[in-house]
């Protein structure tokens, strides 16, 4: 089956194999920072906004993202220029291998799009479903208000 979806601002064309998921579809493509962990939605080191909301790349069936809008962290950031939440996650220590960065990043990210009043406890929240084997969460947690509640009082993006 044909599908067609926008993928970091570009309209694809790609063939979806019965049971394909996005995760190996966005791996076979070379999209790098989403990253294939557990395989099973638990680890959210696959994170991807679909539609503006953070998904596990792993557990979404290529078929279904047909017409959607899916976005990683390539469109967020170049090699010149990095995205706020990356230089606050690098200002405060946050990562250690980057395994599981670019999926919080896209989850804060989608926290920022939601638009509500920015908290520790919806940072924390919003941060749930991305484990780290490195880090832990203080530094992340404490990157994320730096920047997100700079965004919510600026009106800015992120
Ligand atoms: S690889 Fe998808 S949640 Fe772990
Ligand atoms: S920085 Fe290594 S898994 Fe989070």
């Amino acid at each position: 089956m044909t599908i067609q979806f926008e993928l970091n601002g570009h309209l694809v064309q790609a063939n979806s194999l019965p049971g394909s998921t996005l995760l190996e579809y966005l791996r076979s493509d070379e999209i790098h920072s989403v990253k294939h962990g557990c395989d099973h939605g638990e680890c959210g080191a696959c994170t991807v906004l679909l539609d503006s909301r953070s998904v596990n790349a792993c557990l979404i069936l290529m078929h279904t993202v047909n017409g959607r809008k899916i976005e990683t962290l390539e469109s967020f950031s170049t090699h010149e220029e990095l995205h706020p939440l990356q230089k606050d996650f690098l200002h405060e220590g946050a990562v250690q291998c980057g395994f599981c960065t670019p999926g919080m990043i896209l989850s804060l990210e989608a926290l920022d799009r939601e638009g509500s009043e920015i908290k520790e406890t919806n940072v924390r929240d919003a941060l749930n479903g991305n484990l780290c084997r490195c880090t832990g969460y203080v530094k992340p947690v404490k990157a994320a208000l730096a920047t997100l509640q700079k965004s919510s009082s600026t009106g800015g993006d992120s």
